[in-house]
């Protein structure tokens, strides 16, 4: 029997990227995933489909994270598919980057930012806690960016990170006494469709190996290794912390022997 078998997991954002690489990781540890995705939907069946040829069992949900009724959305669909099972993990993983310097965010761009990274995922976060079972999971997706600035012009995006970042330790002291820990994973630069504006450029892929430990940047299974870490049973007692997954950003000066 696998570690998750029995458990039902929410991975917002779960039909690319990081997120889908969580689904599929958890699926893998024996979970029924819910892979929601904000539009599209080729990518989220995809998901699907990979973790069912995998012989596991998942499901679509969509909701787009910058509506305001997008919580709602997500648990009209969620709820009937559960089959009054509750859920044990709840990955909030869907977000936007923003790679403009401070003069050029937009009042609407960073409505938008604070609504799909911090508002949706609070109010999902309020809107499973019934369905919560104890000893259940909450995994965030923050970022590394919001203590350590790897590309300087990503100003409102960080602000997002570090406001989920706050809300850990917050959750997971509410929760803790229903056995339900509360983790931020903190990824570097992840290769993925956000990043790929950074990543096709060889100079920016080398500036930013240069200033890793261990030399390259991340693949989204390194995400998700950490997130199977958290959601799993060895983590029970670990709660209200930040893991940070990103090779070693910024750990001082690699000299060569
Ligand atoms: N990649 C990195 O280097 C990196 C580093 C640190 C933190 N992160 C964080 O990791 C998370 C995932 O990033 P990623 O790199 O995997 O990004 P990605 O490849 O761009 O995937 C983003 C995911 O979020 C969903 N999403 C985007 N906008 C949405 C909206 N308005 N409503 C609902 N869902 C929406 C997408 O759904 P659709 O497929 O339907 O569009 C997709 O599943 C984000 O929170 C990001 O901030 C990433």
């Amino acid at each position: 029997m696998s570690t998750l078998t029995g458990k039902t997991a929410l991975v917002t954002g779960g039909s690319r990227g990081i997120g889908r690489a969580v689904a599929l990781r958890l699926a893998a540890d024996g979970a029924r995933v819910a892979v929601h995705y904000g539009g599209n939907k080729v990518a989220a069946d995809e998901t699907v489909g990979l973790i069912e040829d995998a012989g596991g069992r998942a499901f679509a949900v969509r909701a787009d994270f910058a509506a305001a009724d997008a919580a709602d959305r997500m648990f009209e669909q969620l709820v009937p598919a559960l089959d009054g099972a509750g859920l044990d993990i709840l990955v909030n993983n869907a977000g936007i980057g923003s790679t403009n310097p401070v003069a050029g965010v937009t009042a609407a761009e960073f409505d938008e930012l604070f609504t799909v990274n911090v508002r949706t995922p609070f109010l999902v976060v309020q809107r499973a806690l019934p369905l919560l079972n104890d000893g259940g999971r909450v995994v965030q997706i923050g970022s590394v960016a919001s203590t350590r600035i790897a590309v300087s012009t990503q100003i409102a995006y960080t602000m997002t990170k570090a406001a989920l970042d706050a809300m850990t330790p917050s959750l997971a002291n509410e929760l803790g006494r229903r056995g339900i820990t509360v983790n931020t994973v903190a990824p570097g630069v992840i290769r993925t469709d956000l990043t790929a504006g950074h990543t096709a450029s060889p100079e920016a892929v080398a500036g930013l190996s240069a200033i890793t430990a261990l030399g390259r940047l991340g693949e989204p299974e390194d995400v998700a290794g950490a997130v199977g870490f958290l959601a799993g049973p060895d983590a029970a007692f670990v709660t209200g912390q930040t893991l940070d997954v990103c090779g070693g950003n910024w750990l001082g000066p690699i000299i060569p022997a």
